[in-house]
């Protein structure tokens, strides 16, 4: 059976990560359905119709209570989720068609998304709320906290460990067995070959931090 053959989910955060979330969603049989604080002023996303705020979905709910967070920014995703699941929501994995994920590979909450072409190898361990964007390797042994966002071609190498929220910029290198704190913002095109710690933002090919994480 296609995983969710005649089940609503709502997705909070009408934004173009919601969207990409969306076209997963239905490539999964989802039935979605929109909200977003922008309600009212905001009514629509492409052809998708926003039923509401934030606030209406906990309210109403939607049959399951399935919910997910699309929402880019890590540090509302996590406020969100777990206001969802104190509200009892159920937080499913979106994995796309394309996506390969070892049967090694851990899978730990709710709410995280993996999308087209990315590669999770075995006993890779991913929290909850995480984005596993387009085209990323992430290699055996891995560690990714939660509410992480590893950007579109990105590749750990095996044995990384990322903290939780923390942010790889899109097309992004971490080289094997590199500790990478919570909170921390990889820039874009980065190769990350010595550990980094909590808090900061780092950037280029060696990574070299350039200060506190101001995101
Ligand atoms: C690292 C980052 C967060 C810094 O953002 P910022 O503080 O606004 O930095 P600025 O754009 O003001 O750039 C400051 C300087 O750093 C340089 N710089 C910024 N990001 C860089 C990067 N990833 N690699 C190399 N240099 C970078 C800029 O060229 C600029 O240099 P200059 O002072 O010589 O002109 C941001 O540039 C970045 O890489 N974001 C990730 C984007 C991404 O992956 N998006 C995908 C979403 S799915």
């Amino acid at each position: 059976m296609i995983e969710g053959a005649n089940q609503q989910l709502a997705i909070l955060g009408a934004s173009g990560h919601g969207k990409v979330v969306a076209d997963l969603a239905e490539q999964l049989g989802y039935i979605v359905h929109f909200y977003d604080d922008a309600y009212p002023a905001k009514q629509n996303v492409e052809h998708w119709s926003i039923l509401g705020t934030f606030e209406d979905l906990l309210e109403r709910g939607v049959n399951n209570n399935k919910a997910i967070v699309a929402i880019g920014n890590n540090n509302i995703r996590e406020e969100k989720l777990t206001i969802l699941k104190r509200y009892g929501f159920n937080l499913p994995i979106l994995l796309h068609p394309s996506a390969i994920v070892s049967s090694y590979a851990e899978l730990l909450g709710g709410g995280t998304v993996v999308f087209a072409n990315s590669v999770v190898n075995a006993f890779a361990r991913i929290g909850q709320g995480c984005i596993i964007n387009s085209s990323c390797v992430v290699e055996h042994d891995c560690v990714i906290g939660s509410f992480v966002h590893i950007c579109p071609k990105s590749v750990l190498a095996g044995g990384v460990h990322i903290g939780h929220r923390s942010v790889l910029g899109i097309g992004s290198q971490v080289k094997q067995l590199i500790f990478i704190g919570q909170d921390t913002f990889v820039g874009a095109g980065s190769t990350v070959s010595k550990n980094l710690s909590a808090n900061v933002v780092a950037y280029g090919s060696p990574a070299v931090v350039v200060g506190d994480n101001y995101f």
